[in-house]
C-alpha cells in the first residue's frame, strides 16, 4: 500500500517525477538483468507505448526494509512474472492446469498469503506497483513455502489488457483499492466503468469477482459500477456478508478502529 498517495498525492504527475531506478539510496549489486528489469518499472513505473489511462496509484521513494529488499533481489526472479505486452499462459507459469485467481494491489500480501495457503487447488496471480509490498510477499511465498502463487510488479490495467487472456480467470480480487476519497481525485479510483468491463471480459463465465472496501461512498460506486456491467450478474442484493475464504485485512482493521463500515461485493460472470 501506498503510505503516500490516495489522500496526498504530489503536485506533479507520475511520469513527471524524477526517476528511480530502485526504491533505496544504493542501487543493489549484482542483480539479474531481469529483476534489474523489475524493480526499476517498479520504481517509476513508465507508461507503456500508448498508455492512455489515468493510473491508481502513485509512485514515490517509500521505505522499505532490508528484508523487503533482500527479497526483491534474491526471489524475484523465482516467483515474478515480468510485464510483457502479451499474453501469459498460465499453465506454463504455474506448472500446471489449475484455476486462475488474480488480485489486483495486495499491498503487504498478508491475505494473499493466507488464502493462497487455504486453497492449494487454485493458482494466484498478484499484481502490484509497490516495492516494500513486493518485497514482503515474496518474503512469505518463501517463508511458507508457498507454490502456487505468482507475482506481477506492473499496472494492473496494462496486465488485465495485455496479458490475461478473454474468459479465463476463474476469479478477481480487489480488496481494499486506493479510496482516493477527495472529489478531484476521484477519476483515479481503479474500479471504473471502462476497467470494470475489461476485467469482466477476462473472467470466463461462471467466474467471480469479489470487491471489498471501507469507503462508503466507494462501495456505493463499486455497487453501481459492477450492476451496470452486462457481463456480470449480483450473487447478492446489494452486498455480500464477507466470505470465509477472505481473512480480514490490515487496511479493514484500521478502517474499523476508524469507524468505517466494511462492504464486499461478489459479482459473478454471466454465460
Ligand atoms: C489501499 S492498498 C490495499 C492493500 C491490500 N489489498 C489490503 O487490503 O491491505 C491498495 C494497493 O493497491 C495498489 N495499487 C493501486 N493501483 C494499482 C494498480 N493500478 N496496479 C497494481 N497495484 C495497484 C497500491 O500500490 C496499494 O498497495
Amino acid at each position: 500500500m501506498n503510505t503516500n498517495t490516495p489522500e496526498n498525492p504530489p503536485a506533479t504527475p507520475a511520469a513527471a517525477q524524477a526517476p528511480a531506478s530502485v526504491n533505496t539510496p544504493e542501487a543493489p549489486a549484482a542483480v539479474s538483468p531481469q529483476t534489474q528489469a523489475a524493480l526499476a518499472s517498479a520504481a517509476h513505473a513508465p507508461n507503456s507505448p500508448g498508455a492512455t489511462h489515468i493510473r491508481s496509484f502513485v509512485h514515490r521513494r517509500g521505505h522499505i526494509t532490508q528484508g523487503q529488499q533482500a527479497a526483491l533481489e534474491r526471489l524475484m526472479d523465482q516467483w515474478s512474472i515480468p510485464y510483457a505486452p502479451r499474453r501469459l499462459d498460465p499453465a506454463a507459469a504455474f506448472g500446471r492446469e489449475a484455476p486462475t485467481v488474480l488480485e489486483i494491489g495486495f499491498g503487504m500480501g498478508e491475505t494473499t498469503e493466507k488464502i493462497a495457503l487455504a486453497r492449494p487447488g487454485d493458482n494466484f496471480l498478484g499484481v502490484e506497483v509497490f516495492n516494500a509490498g513486493v518485497g514482503s510477499l515474496l518474503r512469505r511465498i518463501e517463508d511458507s513455502n508457498i507454490q502456487n502463487l505468482r507475482i506481477v510488479q506492473h499496472d494492473a490495467v496494462e496486465v488485465v489488457r495485455d496479458m490475461i487472456a478473454p474468459d479465463s480467470l476463474a476469479g478477481v480480487h480487489v480488496y481494499f483499492p486506493d479510496p482516493w476519497p477527495k472529489k478531484r481525485h476521484h477519476k483515479r479510483r481503479l474500479l471504473q466503468p471502462a476497467f470494470v468491463s475489461l476485467l469482466a471480459s477476462r473472467i470466463a463465465p461462471g467466474g467471480y469477482i469479489h470487491c471489498a472496501t471501507d469507503w462508503e461512498d466507494y462501495a456505493v460506486q463499486m455497487l453501481e459500477v459492477l450492476s451496470n456491467e452486462p457481463l456480470l450478474a449480483n450473487t447478492e442484493d446489494g452486498y455480500a456478508p464477507r466470505p470465509d475464504y477472505r481473512p480480514p485485512t490490515k487496511f479493514e482493521t484500521r478502517g474499523l478502529r476508524l469507524g468505517h463500515g466494511v462492504w464486499d461485493l461478489i459479482f459473478k460472470r454471466v454465460a
